[in-house]
Protein backbone atom coordinates (compact mmCIF):
# COMPACT_ATOMS: atom_id res chain seq x y z
CA UNK A 1 0.00 0.00 0.00
CA UNK A 2 1.08 3.38 -0.96
CA UNK A 3 2.91 5.66 2.08
CA UNK A 4 1.27 9.14 2.67
CA UNK A 5 3.95 11.96 4.17
CA UNK A 6 2.05 14.88 4.88
CA UNK A 7 3.88 17.93 4.34
CA UNK A 8 4.25 20.26 7.42
CA UNK A 9 4.87 23.30 5.06
CA UNK A 10 1.39 23.81 5.12
CA UNK A 11 0.86 23.14 8.81
CA UNK A 12 -0.17 25.66 11.56
CA UNK A 13 2.69 27.10 12.25
CA UNK A 14 1.82 28.52 15.98
CA UNK A 15 0.99 24.80 17.27
CA UNK A 16 3.19 22.89 15.41
CA UNK A 17 3.39 20.24 17.63
CA UNK A 18 -0.66 19.91 17.66
CA UNK A 19 -0.56 19.40 14.23
CA UNK A 20 2.28 16.80 14.33
CA UNK A 21 0.31 14.56 16.92
CA UNK A 22 -2.83 15.17 14.78
CA UNK A 23 -1.22 13.42 11.89
CA UNK A 24 -0.04 10.80 13.42
CA UNK A 25 -3.54 10.00 15.13
CA UNK A 26 -5.15 10.18 11.24
CA UNK A 27 -2.49 7.65 9.75
CA UNK A 28 -0.15 9.49 8.37
CA UNK A 29 2.86 7.21 7.59
CA UNK A 30 5.78 9.49 7.53
CA UNK A 31 5.69 13.53 8.47
CA UNK A 32 7.83 15.61 5.66
CA UNK A 33 9.58 18.87 6.46
CA UNK A 34 10.40 20.67 3.92
CA UNK A 35 13.83 22.55 4.63
CA UNK A 36 14.97 25.76 2.51
CA UNK A 37 17.70 27.91 2.47
CA UNK A 38 16.52 31.04 0.70
CA UNK A 39 19.09 29.87 -2.41
CA UNK A 40 18.96 26.76 -3.46
CA UNK A 41 14.67 27.82 -3.39
CA UNK A 42 13.43 31.08 -2.68
CA UNK A 43 11.97 30.79 0.49
CA UNK A 44 13.33 30.45 4.25
CA UNK A 45 11.42 26.91 6.37
CA UNK A 46 12.97 25.05 9.52
CA UNK A 47 16.70 24.71 10.98
CA UNK A 48 17.30 21.44 13.21
CA UNK A 49 16.15 23.84 16.30
CA UNK A 50 12.81 23.05 15.36
CA UNK A 51 12.94 19.55 14.02
CA UNK A 52 14.04 18.76 17.66
CA UNK A 53 11.03 20.36 18.96
CA UNK A 54 8.47 18.75 17.68
CA UNK A 55 10.19 15.04 17.61
CA UNK A 56 8.61 14.17 20.98
CA UNK A 57 5.18 14.45 19.31
CA UNK A 58 5.38 11.02 17.41
CA UNK A 59 7.18 8.20 16.73
CA UNK A 60 6.39 8.27 13.15
CA UNK A 61 10.00 8.62 10.93
CA UNK A 62 10.93 12.10 9.81
CA UNK A 63 11.38 12.41 5.98
CA UNK A 64 13.54 15.88 6.04
CA UNK A 65 13.91 16.94 2.46
CA UNK A 66 16.56 19.21 2.40
CA UNK A 67 16.34 22.24 -0.22
CA UNK A 68 19.13 24.04 0.34
CA UNK A 69 22.65 24.97 -1.64
CA UNK A 70 24.60 23.05 0.63
CA UNK A 71 23.61 20.49 2.51
CA UNK A 72 27.20 19.11 4.68
CA UNK A 73 26.77 21.39 7.09
CA UNK A 74 23.43 20.50 8.03
CA UNK A 75 23.33 16.73 7.77
CA UNK A 76 24.87 16.16 11.56
CA UNK A 77 22.46 18.69 12.77
CA UNK A 78 19.27 17.32 11.46
CA UNK A 79 20.64 13.92 12.30
CA UNK A 80 20.88 14.57 15.53
CA UNK A 81 17.42 16.51 15.92
CA UNK A 82 15.57 13.47 15.24
CA UNK A 83 15.64 12.78 11.22
CA UNK A 84 14.76 9.51 9.61
CA UNK A 85 15.16 9.68 6.23
CA UNK A 86 17.64 12.97 4.91
CA UNK A 87 17.00 13.77 1.11
CA UNK A 88 19.33 16.18 -0.72
CA UNK A 89 18.64 17.87 -4.15
CA UNK A 90 21.19 16.18 -7.34
CA UNK A 91 21.31 19.88 -8.35
CA UNK A 92 22.54 21.11 -5.41
CA UNK A 93 26.18 22.37 -4.92
CA UNK A 94 28.08 19.82 -3.12
CA UNK A 95 29.50 16.32 -4.36
CA UNK A 96 26.70 13.37 -4.16
CA UNK A 97 29.10 10.55 -3.11
CA UNK A 98 30.43 12.85 -0.17
CA UNK A 99 26.78 13.73 1.01
CA UNK A 100 25.59 10.36 0.95
CA UNK A 101 28.71 9.51 2.83
CA UNK A 102 27.77 11.97 5.35
CA UNK A 103 24.08 10.50 5.85
CA UNK A 104 25.46 7.10 5.79
CA UNK A 105 27.75 8.10 8.39
CA UNK A 106 24.72 9.96 11.28
CA UNK A 107 22.75 5.65 10.45
CA UNK A 108 19.79 7.41 8.37
CA UNK A 109 18.31 6.42 5.58
CA UNK A 110 20.01 7.89 2.28
CA UNK A 111 17.44 9.79 -0.14
CA UNK A 112 17.93 12.57 -3.15
CA UNK A 113 15.64 14.38 -5.02
CA UNK A 114 15.07 15.28 -8.98
CA UNK A 115 13.41 18.87 -9.68
CA UNK A 116 11.04 18.71 -12.65
CA UNK A 117 13.76 19.96 -15.36
CA UNK A 118 16.42 16.61 -14.37
CA UNK A 119 16.90 13.61 -16.14
CA UNK A 120 16.17 10.36 -14.66
CA UNK A 121 19.12 9.09 -15.84
CA UNK A 122 21.11 11.97 -14.03
CA UNK A 123 20.55 9.55 -11.07
CA UNK A 124 21.06 6.28 -12.10
CA UNK A 125 24.75 6.18 -10.96
CA UNK A 126 23.93 6.88 -7.17
CA UNK A 127 21.10 4.37 -7.32
CA UNK A 128 22.65 1.09 -5.11
CA UNK A 129 23.62 3.55 -2.71
CA UNK A 130 20.27 5.41 -1.70
CA UNK A 131 17.06 4.30 0.03
CA UNK A 132 14.62 6.96 -1.77
CA UNK A 133 14.35 8.87 -4.70
CA UNK A 134 11.83 12.00 -3.92
CA UNK A 135 11.02 12.85 -7.35
CA UNK A 136 9.45 16.55 -8.09
CA UNK A 137 6.62 17.40 -9.53
CA UNK A 138 6.27 20.78 -9.02
CA UNK A 139 9.33 23.30 -8.69
CA UNK A 140 11.09 23.05 -4.73
CA UNK A 141 10.40 25.76 -2.89
CA UNK A 142 6.42 26.25 -2.09
CA UNK A 143 3.36 24.48 -1.54
CA UNK A 144 0.35 24.69 -3.44
CA UNK A 145 1.55 24.93 -6.83
CA UNK A 146 -0.22 22.57 -10.01
CA UNK A 147 1.02 19.11 -10.16
CA UNK A 148 3.23 18.69 -13.52
CA UNK A 149 2.49 15.84 -15.76
CA UNK A 150 5.74 14.89 -16.43
CA UNK A 151 6.59 13.29 -13.87
CA UNK A 152 4.52 10.88 -14.07
CA UNK A 153 6.78 8.95 -16.64
CA UNK A 154 9.43 9.45 -14.49
CA UNK A 155 8.18 7.63 -12.12
CA UNK A 156 7.35 5.05 -14.04
CA UNK A 157 11.10 5.25 -15.91
CA UNK A 158 12.51 5.10 -12.53
CA UNK A 159 10.24 1.72 -11.14
CA UNK A 160 11.58 -0.28 -14.13
CA UNK A 161 15.37 1.20 -14.15
CA UNK A 162 15.25 0.18 -10.17
CA UNK A 163 14.30 -3.10 -10.48
CA UNK A 164 14.22 -5.28 -7.26
CA UNK A 165 16.75 -3.12 -5.36
CA UNK A 166 14.99 -1.65 -2.56
CA UNK A 167 14.97 1.52 -3.30
CA UNK A 168 11.63 3.66 -2.32
CA UNK A 169 10.26 6.19 -4.99
CA UNK A 170 8.66 9.40 -3.45
CA UNK A 171 6.73 11.91 -5.48
CA UNK A 172 6.37 15.59 -3.93
CA UNK A 173 4.40 18.60 -5.48
CA UNK A 174 0.59 18.98 -6.21
CA UNK A 175 -0.29 15.94 -4.91
CA UNK A 176 -4.17 15.51 -4.50
CA UNK A 177 -6.92 13.08 -4.55
CA UNK A 178 -7.23 13.59 -8.81
CA UNK A 179 -3.55 13.22 -9.01
CA UNK A 180 -2.67 10.23 -6.76
CA UNK A 181 -3.92 7.72 -8.95
CA UNK A 182 -1.89 7.79 -11.38
CA UNK A 183 1.31 8.59 -9.26
CA UNK A 184 0.66 5.08 -7.80
CA UNK A 185 0.00 3.39 -10.42
CA UNK A 186 3.72 4.51 -12.45
CA UNK A 187 5.41 3.00 -8.88
CA UNK A 188 5.13 5.41 -6.37
CA UNK A 189 5.73 4.09 -2.56
CA UNK A 190 5.48 7.87 -1.15
CA UNK A 191 2.96 10.62 -1.88
CA UNK A 192 4.19 13.68 -0.40
CA UNK A 193 0.99 15.78 0.39
CA UNK A 194 1.23 19.23 1.55
CA UNK A 195 -1.93 21.50 0.97
CA UNK A 196 -4.04 18.83 -0.11
CA UNK A 197 -4.11 17.87 3.44
CA UNK A 198 -3.88 20.65 5.69
CA UNK A 199 -6.94 22.29 3.62
CA UNK A 200 -9.18 19.13 3.94
CA UNK A 201 -9.76 18.15 7.04
CA UNK A 202 -10.17 16.11 8.62
CA UNK A 203 -7.00 14.91 8.14
CA UNK A 204 -7.80 11.49 8.81
CA UNK A 205 -10.32 11.65 5.74
CA UNK A 206 -8.06 13.48 3.24
CA UNK A 207 -5.20 10.91 4.14
CA UNK A 208 -7.36 8.24 3.41
CA UNK A 209 -8.79 9.50 0.35
CA UNK A 210 -5.50 9.61 -0.94
CA UNK A 211 -4.60 6.09 0.13
CA UNK A 212 -7.42 4.82 -1.85
C1 LIG B 1 7.78 22.04 -2.21
C2 LIG B 1 7.87 21.04 -1.10
C3 LIG B 1 6.68 20.20 -0.93
C4 LIG B 1 5.42 20.97 -0.62
C5 LIG B 1 4.30 20.25 -1.28
O1 LIG B 1 9.01 22.56 -2.47
O2 LIG B 1 8.98 20.15 -1.31
O3 LIG B 1 6.88 19.17 0.03
O4 LIG B 1 5.13 21.10 0.73
O5 LIG B 1 3.16 20.99 -1.16
P1 LIG B 1 1.85 20.70 -1.97
O6 LIG B 1 1.42 19.30 -1.62
O7 LIG B 1 0.91 21.74 -1.52
O8 LIG B 1 2.21 20.79 -3.43
ZN1 LIG C 1 9.19 18.38 0.04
Amino acid sequence: MVLIAPSILSADFSCLGKEIVKLNDAGADLIHIDVMDGVFVPNLTFGAPVVKSIRPYSKLPFDVHLMVEKPSILIKDFADAGADFITVHLECKEEIPFLISLIKKEKKKVGLSIKPNTKVSDILPYIPDIDLILVMSVEPGFGGQKFQQEAIKKIADLKELIGRKKVLISVDGGINDVTAPACVYAGADILVAGSYVFKNKPYKKAIEKLKR
